[in-house]
C-alpha cells in the first residue's frame, strides 16, 4: 500500500473527515473528502461532517474556524506551526484601539485572522463574500463607513465595488504571496501568452487586479476556468498550488503562473506523511499534539462573527 492508500484506510477505520484547502499539495487533494476555499470549507465544517473527527488540511486559522463552528467535533491539524503571515497583522488589542478611534463603526475582518482577533469583531468575510458582507453590515449599522482588515488589497477590492468608505486596518496588511504580483509580471505574461485569460485573487495588489479578466476566490477562479473556454489558456495569479489542482481537473487546458514564486510555505507544510502521523495518533496520548482547541471565552465571541458571515452569505 502506498501512503495515500494507507491514509484512506486509516481515516475510514478511525472515522475522520479530511477537509483540504486548494493551496495544500495536490496529493492532499487526492485523499481529501472535501476540497474547498475558505468559505466553502467553513460551511462544510459547520453542517456537513458526520464523523467525530475533522482533520483540517490547511493553515491554523482554518482549523480554528472549524473548531469554533463545530465544537462538538475533534479538530486535528497535521502541523500547528502552519500559520498565516497575513493573520499576524491584526490582533484583538489592535481592533480595540480602532474601535476607540472610530466608535459605532462596524469591524469586518477577513477569515485570515486568529480566533482571538475574530472575537473582537462584528463580522468576518472571505474573498468570495467580502463585498456582500461589507454592504450588509453597513446596512445593519446604518452607516456608510466600515473598518476592514487586515488585507489592504482585499479592502481596495471592496472599496472599488461599493459606495462605502472602507477604512483599511492596519492599512499595511498583505499576504506575502499575493502581494508579490507586480504590473511587470502581467506585462511579461501577456507578452508570452497574449490571448490567455488573466485570473487573479483579490489579495493581489490593486494595479494587478485592474489588469485582470477575472478576480475571485480560489473557488471563483476554478469556476471561471470551467465556465469560460479559452484555447489560449489561463494566467493564474494566486498561490501556485492552485495551478496543480487546475491541471489535474482540466488536463486539456493550458495554465501559466503569473509569478512562479507565489508559493505558500505554510500550506505546503501539510504533507501526506504528516496526515498519516496525525491519523495514527488518534486515541493515543499523541493525539493531543494535533488537536486544535480554542478557549471557550474566545470561541463564543468568534462564533458570533463567523456565524453572522455564514448567515449573510
Ligand atoms: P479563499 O479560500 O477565500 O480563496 O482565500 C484563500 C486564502 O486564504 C488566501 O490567502
Amino acid at each position: 500500500m502506498d501512503i495515500s492508500e494507507k491514509i484512506s484506510a486509516l481515516k475510514t477505520e478511525k472515522g475522520v473527515t479530511i477537509l483540504a484547502h486548494y493551496y495544500t499539495p495536490l496529493g492532499v487533494h487526492k485523499i481529501a473528502d472535501r476540497i474547498g476555499d475558505s468559505l466553502g470549507l467553513s460551511k462544510i465544517a459547520k453542517n456537513e461532517v458526520e464523523t467525530d473527527y475533522i482533520l483540517f488540511a490547511g493553515v491554523l486559522f482554518m482549523a480554528e474556524t472549524a473548531s469554533v463552528l463545530n465544537p462538538a467535533k475533534i479538530i486535528l491539524s497535521p502541523d500547528k506551526s502552519a500559520g498565516c503571515p497575513l493573520a499576524n497583522f491584526l490582533s484583538g488589542d489592535d481592533i480595540e484601539k480602532y474601535k476607540e478611534k472610530y466608535p459605532n463603526i462596524p469591524v469586518v475582518v477577513y477569515v485570515n485572522t486568529t480566533a482571538e482577533t475574530k472575537a473582537h469583531t462584528d463580522i468576518c468575510c472571505t474573498s468570495s463574500n467580502a463585498v456582500k458582507i461589507a454592504e450588509k453590515i453597513a446596512e445593519e449599522f446604518k452607516t456608510d463607513t466600515i473598518l476592514f482588515g487586515p488585507d489592504k488589497n482585499l479592502a481596495s477590492y471592496v472599496r472599488n465595488r461599493t459606495n462605502l468608505n472602507i477604512i483599511s486596518i492596519p492599512g499595511r496588511g498583505f499576504c506575502p504571496r499575493h502581494n508579490l504580483f507586480k504590473k511587470q509580471d502581467v506585462i511579461n505574461a501577456r507578452k508570452d501568452h497574449p490571448k490567455a485569460s488573466l485570473i487573479v485573487h483579490p489579495e493581489s495588489p490593486p494595479e494587478v487586479q485592474e489588469m485582470a479578466d477575472y478576480i475571485g476566490s480560489t473557488s471563483g477562479m476554478i469556476n471561471f476556468v470551467e465556465e469560460h473556454e479559452n484555447d489560449s489558456g489561463y494566467i493564474i495569479g494566486t498561490e501556485i498550488g492552485l495551478m496543480e489542482h487546475l491541471i489535474w481537473k482540466n488536463p486539456s487546458k493550458n495554465f501559466f503562473p503569473l509569478n512562479t514564486k507565489s508559493l505558500c510555505e505554510n500550506m505546503k507544510k501539510i504533507t501526506l506523511e504528516k496526515i498519516y502521523s496525525t491519523l495514527k495518533s488518534i486515541e493515543t496520548p499523541e493525539e493531543a499534539k494535533y488537536q486544535v482547541k480554542v478557549p471557550s471565552n474566545i470561541a463564543q465571541k468568534a462564533l458570533l462573527s463567523i456565524d453572522k458571515m455564514i448567515d449573510y452569505s
